[in-house]
């Protein structure tokens, strides 16, 4: 598919997908969000893909939703359109893993869709924030929500009540991102990490992706029986005897799944 304000790839069985709305620092606009959604749904569907990185460029993972695009919008527009819910949580709802890789800006819209990927590979510029409280408005695509469950309470605060930008070290040492790279090797080291996991059997980070996902849903006790209970059905799956017998005759599982 040709897109406008993105642009997809595909390198073995990983499929990035850049957003690349330049003029706008990639502020995130409704047609954008729109072909965001055609690309992850394209990569969900194709059997030779095991994982996603999503980034921006090296300047802006992305500059929040479009402001000039919001200003004008009524109640009335942004209930009944359910502005955002529609397009974004899509990231959030992809079953195969999804690597955020960011630089530069990761601001409002941006950080969010960043914390609704798996987890977030930043390069030394990247500077998240949630400034929305400085347009007289509050974070929403899950900042609220999801900033307090990556960061705490306190931070999440902090970001939120005043606005202020984070860069990639104080991310990095409050558990925002998973690790911090130099600039230049971000997308090398992204890519690296989606083989990585990409390599694994699909069933296997599927379910495992959706273990760790319950944990922000549920108390421990039932985290602990969801994730027992899972573990129990991989016991159904080709990959693990394979994976499990490939260890014992000491040589690599060749995955029938992937
Ligand atoms: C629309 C944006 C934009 C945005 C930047 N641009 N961010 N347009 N929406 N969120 C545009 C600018 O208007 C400008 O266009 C061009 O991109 C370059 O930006 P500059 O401001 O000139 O660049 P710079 O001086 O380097 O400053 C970078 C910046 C600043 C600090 C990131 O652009 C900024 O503060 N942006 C807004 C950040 C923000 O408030 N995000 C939250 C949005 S609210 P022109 O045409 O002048 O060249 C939000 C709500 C989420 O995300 C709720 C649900 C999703």
């Amino acid at each position: 598919a040709a897109y406008e304000n993105i642009q997809t790839e595909t390198r073995g069985r990983v499929g990035i997908i850049r957003l690349n709305r330049p003029k706008a620092l990639n502020a995130l606009c409704a047609d954008l969000v729109r072909e965001l959604g055609q690309a992850l749904d394209a990569f969900e569907a194709d059997a030779n893909i095991g994982c996603m990185v999503l980034t921006g460029s090296d300047k802006a993972f992305a500059a929040g939703a479009d402001i000039k695009e919001m200003k004008e919008k009524t109640y009335q527009d942004v209930f009944l359109q359910d502005f955002i819910t529609v397009g974004w949580e899509k990231v959030s709802q992809v079953r195969k893993p999804i690597v955020a890789a960011v630089a530069g800006y990761a601001l409002g819209g941006g950080c969010e869709m960043a914390m609704m990927c798996d987890f977030i590979i930043a390069a030394d510029n990247a500077k998240f924030g949630q400034p929305e409280i400085t347009l007289g408005t509050i974070p929403g695509a899950g900042g609220t929500q999801r900033l307090p469950r990556y960061v705490g309470k306190s931070k999440a605060m902090d970001m939120v009540l005043t606005g202020r930008m984070m860069d990639a070290a104080e991310a990095e040492r409050c558990g925002l991102v998973s690790r911090v790279v130099p600039l230049a090797q971000l997308m090398d080291d992204a890519i690296a990490t989606a083989e990585k996991i990409a390599g694994m059997s699909l069933p296997a980070t599927m379910v495992a992706k959706e273990a760790v996902n319950r944990a922000f849903e549920t108390t421990l006790s039932e985290g602990v029986r969801f994730e027992r209970r899972t573990f129990h059905a991989t016991f159904a799956f080709d990959d693990r005897s394979e994976g499990m017998a490939a260890f014992a005759e000491k040589r690599k599982p060749g995955w029938k799944h992937r």
